[in-house]
C-alpha cells in the first residue's frame, strides 16, 4: 500500500502491510501479530514528522483511534481528553469551542494527538509538557496498558521517554490540565507585540494570530510537502555561546536556563541556502529552517540535502546540528 498520503513530506514509499486502528484491542491484536510473526512494526500519526526514504518492510499502522471529551472538572481545572487518531488542530479548536481554553498557542501544529508527546510539540511560547496531565499507551515490554504522567514521560525540548525508548510504547489517549484561570501566554516576541491591549485579549485571538503567524512563515503540508522544522534548534553552553557572539553579533539566541539556544534557521540562513534546491527537494523560501518536496522529491534526496546543510554549518559555525523527524532509510 502507498503511505504517499500518510507522510506530509509527500514521499512515494510503499508499506508491506497496513493496518488501520480504530479501538485499543485492533492495537493489541496489531502488535501482537507483528511479534508472533517476527516481524518489524510501526504505528503512524498524521505521519508530519516522518522521513519515508525507504519501502517499509513488516508491519504498518495508522492510528485512527477517535474521541475527545472532558474528563472531569475540579476548582481549578479542566481535564481534557482527546484519543490518539484525533487531528490535532481539530482538538484545539474543540477545546476553545467548548469554553477550555489553553491550547491556542499550539494551533495548526500538523499531526495527531497521540504523537504530541512524543517530541513535546512547541510553538508560540508553550510546549506540551505545560498543559500535560498524563496519558495511556499500550506498553509492549509489559504487554499491558499503562497510564504514564508527566514525570514519567522525561520531557524536555522536543524529547520525551518516547524518544528515548522508541517502539515500547503506543499511545492511545492523552489528558490536559487546563487552568480554569485562564492566562495569555505571549512569550513569542512577535505575538506580544501584536496585542497591545491585553485587557480584553481572549484566546481565540491567541488562536487566529498564531494561525496567521503559522500561514505566514510556514508551507501547508497539503500544497507543499513538508514535516516543519528539520533540525532541532541547537542548545549550547554559554561559552559558545559567547564566542559565537563575539564572532557573529547578529546571531540569533534565546536563553534556555543556563545555556543558550540557537536558532538553527538563523544559521542555515547565514549559509546561503534559503530557497536552495536540489533537484526535486529544496529549503523553504521563507524559512530556513524547514526543507521541501517541490512534487516528486524523494526521501533519499532529502536527506542529501540535509546532510549537506549539516555540513556546512559545521564548517561555518562549528554546531552539529540534529535532525528532528524520526528517519526511514
Ligand atoms: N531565522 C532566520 N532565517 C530563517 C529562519 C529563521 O534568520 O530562515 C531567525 C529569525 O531571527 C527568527 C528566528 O530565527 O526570528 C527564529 O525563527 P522562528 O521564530 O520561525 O522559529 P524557529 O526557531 O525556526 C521554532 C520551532 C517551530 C515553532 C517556532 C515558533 C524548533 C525546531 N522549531 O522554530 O516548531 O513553530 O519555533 O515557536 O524548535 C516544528 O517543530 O516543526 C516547528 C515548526
Amino acid at each position: 500500500a502507498s503511505l504517499r498520503a500518510h507522510n506530509t513530506f509527500g514521499f512515494d514509499v510503499s508499506a508491506q502491510y497496513l493496518a488501520y486502528l480504530e479501538n485499543k484491542s485492533d492495537v493489541v491484536e496489531f502488535i501482537s501479530k507483528a511479534e508472533s510473526d517476527r516481524q518489524p512494526w510501526q504505528v503512524f500519526g498524521g505521519g508530519s514528522n516522518l522521513v519515508l526514504a525507504k519501502d517499509l518492510p513488516g508491519y504498518t499502522a495508522l492510528m485512527q483511534i477517535k474521541g475527545k471529551s472532558l474528563l472531569k472538572e475540579t476548582a481549578t481545572h479542566f481535564y481534557v481528553e482527546a484519543m490518539a487518531g484525533e487531528s490535532w488542530h481539530d482538538f484545539v479548536q474543540w477545546s476553545l469551542d467548548m469554553g477550555y481554553p489553553g491550547l491556542e498557542n499550539l494551533a495548526l501544529i500538523p499531526g495527531t494527538v497521540g504523537a504530541a508527546p512524543i517530541q513535546n510539540i512547541g510553538a508560540y511560547g508553550v510546549e506540551l509538557q505545560e498543559v500535560f496531565e498524563s496519558l495511556q499507551a499500550f506498553d509492549k515490554s509489559r504487554h499491558e496498558f499503562v497510564t504514564l504522567n508527566k514525570q514519567d514521560c522525561k520531557f524536555s525540548y522536543r524529547h520525551s521517554i518516547f524518544k528515548d525508548e522508541p517502539n515500547r510504547y503506543v499511545v492511545i489517549s492523552v489528558c490536559f490540565a487546563l487552568p480554569k484561570q485562564w492566562e495569555a501566554k505571549l512569550g513569542y516576541t512577535e505575538l506580544a507585540k501584536a496585542f497591545t491591549n491585553q485587557d480584553s485579549l481572549k484566546p481565540i485571538d491567541i488562536f487566529h494570530r498564531v494561525c496567521e503567524i503559522r500561514r505566514s512563515k510556514l508551507p501547508d503540508p497539503q500544497v507543499i510537502g513538508n514535516a516543519g522544522s528539520f533540525f532541532h534548534n541547537p542548545v549550547v553552553t554559554n561559552e559558545l555561546y559567547q564566542q559565537l557572539k563575539q564572532q557573529f553579533p547578529q546571531l540569533v539566541a534565546y536563553p534556555s536556563g543556563q545555556e543558550w539556544k540557537l536558532a538553527a534557521g538563523w544559521l542555515i540562513d547565514q549559509c546561503g541556502f534559503k530557497g536552495y534546491k536540489l533537484g526535486q527537494v529544496g529549503v523553504y523560501e521563507k524559512q530556513a529552517l524547514v526543507l521541501v518536496n517541490h512534487g516528486s522529491g524523494t526521501g533519499g534526496e532529502l536527506l542529501q540535502l540535509a546532510e549537506q546543510i549539516k555540513k556546512k554549518v559545521k564548517e561555518t559555525f562549528d554546531v552539529s546540528l540534529t535532525v528532528e523527524p524520526v528517519i526511514f532509510n
